[in-house]
């Protein structure tokens, strides 16, 4: 049996005075990153003072803490939740307990890596030196480039996404703490990528923060991405939507050029330096924390038929678009199907036998890219209303098809398994599935998920008949 133990990342000792990302703040002007220390300090101070004078007149109700993460990137919401797959974490909906017949057993958390830098294959900085090359601007918006010096890193976590996967941490302990003990900490596995474990080993800082440091999770399995694995898609004979992308992206991004050529003329941009110069938006805002100057060089619209870009793309890649996309994800959720279920892992697709696969953990974490969620999500069967295939020739505006509310960078789909009695359970107890994207309660129409949106374990298993039955045949076509 070939060694397991190069496979184990030993626990990683973190720091006691790791610095803990700062929480954005509601500011008139906007979001704010981290008021100082003392700024705090003197803050409460004053608060105390105040609730001490007017406590006796006025009743005062403790404000309701937003969940909202909306990033401190000093843009409007609405413009940073319209990059598709380059849009930082956001709740799509507002986390609901379990109704109160039930409780939550164990949960299955599948969590994108946290904001990244571009690639280290995207040409971004050749997009923006065609634009640095040009005599003169016509349009005072690109001013800022006659100073402009591209300064990117590639590849890795950024600070942001960091504290995006910290946050993320924190948040999973405050809702689960009661899963939790000393005997059971979250398993915790990552692709052997560095954004990827970074993001999981900043989520285990923050959950054991939040816990006080009573809980300390650590990354139980680094696995390499160029093995067969469910955490990385792998499918050599699939499409990735290229064709589709880049038929999209030929109807929304000419008309963009010719404005840009006029802007700049001589810069000669391509569709393809529309998209990049689009690109720099997310990726510079989020990396330096304030709005990149490349936000506003295009409108709030052609930002919408940017994010449909990306819809397009994961849609004919590991999506309903494409006849192997699907079946990338069947391994993870044959994975998923063993832990509710409490049985050994039954999968003819990417699991790995000889990987440690324990049972009996109440919470499971898994950290992953945007490609292998959306396989996953189309294995089970959500986001799965349309019945016609996402037009390449026209933003579909009716689409639940959206990558910036499936897979933004921190996404997570989290599979809450509980067990109910009284009405939900007739009168017995029962176990249920739950499932949320982004914390918005996912239907589940596929297995009778009704008004409740939750589906009793049995029927939830039953409906997931592709990964159980054909996907094994699927698997093999990606090889053959
Ligand atoms: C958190 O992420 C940052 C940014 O990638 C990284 O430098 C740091 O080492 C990570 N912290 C832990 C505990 O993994
Ligand atoms: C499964 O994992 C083992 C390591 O434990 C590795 O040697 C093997 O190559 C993996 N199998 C596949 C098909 O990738
Ligand atoms: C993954 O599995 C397929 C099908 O079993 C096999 O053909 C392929 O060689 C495996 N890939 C790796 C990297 O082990
Ligand atoms: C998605 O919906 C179509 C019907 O519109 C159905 O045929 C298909 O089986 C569904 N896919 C999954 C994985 O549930």
């Amino acid at each position: 049996m070939p060694s397991r133990t190069k496979h184990i990342v030993l626990p990683i000792h973190v720091s006691q005075h790791y610095d803990a990302p700062a929480t954005p703040h509601w500011h008139e002007s906007g979001w704010r990153v981290g008021m100082r220390k003392h700024n705090l300090l003197k803050l409460s101070f004053l608060v105390v003072i105040a609730l001490f004078f007017f406590s006796t007149s006025i009743h005062v109700r403790p404000r309701r803490v937003l969940n909202d993460s909306a990033p401190p990137l000093g843009l409007p919401k609405d413009v940073q939740t319209a990059w598709g797959q380059y849009s930082p974490y956001f709740p799509v909906g507002i986390y609901l307990p379990p109704p109160t017949e039930c409780v939550i057993a164990q949960v299955n958390i599948l969590q994108r890596h946290g904001a990244r830098f571009p690639n280290s294959f995207d040409t971004y900085e050749q997009s923006i030196k065609k634009l640095l090359s040009v005599k003169k601007y016509e349009d005072t918006r690109l001013d800022f480039l006659k100073e402009y010096e591209y300064d990117l890193s590639s590849e890795k976590l950024t600070s942001f996404g960091a504290a995006q996967s910290f946050n993320a941490g924190e948040e999973a302990f405050k809702r689960y703490s009661h899963i939790v003990s000393e005997d059971n900490i979250p398993f915790v596995r990552a692709t052997r990528k560095s954004r990827v474990i970074e993001s999981a080993t900043n989520w285990t800082v923050g959950f054991a923060a939040a816990s006080q440091q009573q809980y300390n999770p650590f990354l139980d399995l680094a696995i390499p991405e160029d093995q067969n694995n469910t955490l990385n898609e792998n499918c050599p004979n699939a499409n990735d939507g290229t064709q589709q992308k880049d038929e999209w992206l030929s109807v929304f991004a000419t008309p963009i050029a010719q404005r840009l050529e006029e802007a700049a003329p001589g810069s000669s941009l391509t569709n393809n330096d529309i998209f990049n110069l689009m690109a720099m938006c997310p990726f510079e805002s989020i990396a330096k924390r304030r709005p990149s100057d490349f936000c506003g060089i295009f409108t709030k619209e052609e930002f919408r038929e940017f994010e449909y870009h990306g819809d397009v793309e994961k849609y004919y890649k590991t999506g309903y678009g494409e006849s192997l996309g699907p079946v990338q994800g069947a391994g993870y959720v044959n994975e998923l199907i063993a832990r509710i279920t409490g049985q050994p892992v039954q999968d003819d697709t990417s699991h790995n036998y000889s990987l440690p696969f324990p049972s009996g953990r109440t919470i499971y974490t898994d950290f992953t890219h945007e490609n292998l969620m959306i396989g996953v999500f189309s294995a089970m069967g959500l986001f799965n209303k349309s019945t016609t295939p996402l037009s390449t020739r026209r933003m579909d505006t009716d689409r639940e098809w959206v990558a910036s509310k499936m897979v933004p960078f921190s996404a997570r789909m989290v599979v809450e398994k509980m067990t109910c009695g009284g009405v939900i359970g007739r009168g017995f107890e029962k176990d249920f599935v739950r499932i949320l994207v982004n914390d918005a309660v996912q239907p589940l129409e596929f297995c009778g998920g009704g008004r409740i949106k939750m589906c009793t374990m049995d029927a939830f298993v039953r409906s997931q008949g592709y990964s159980r039955g054909p996907a094994g045949k699927d698997w093999r076509k990606c090889f053959n």
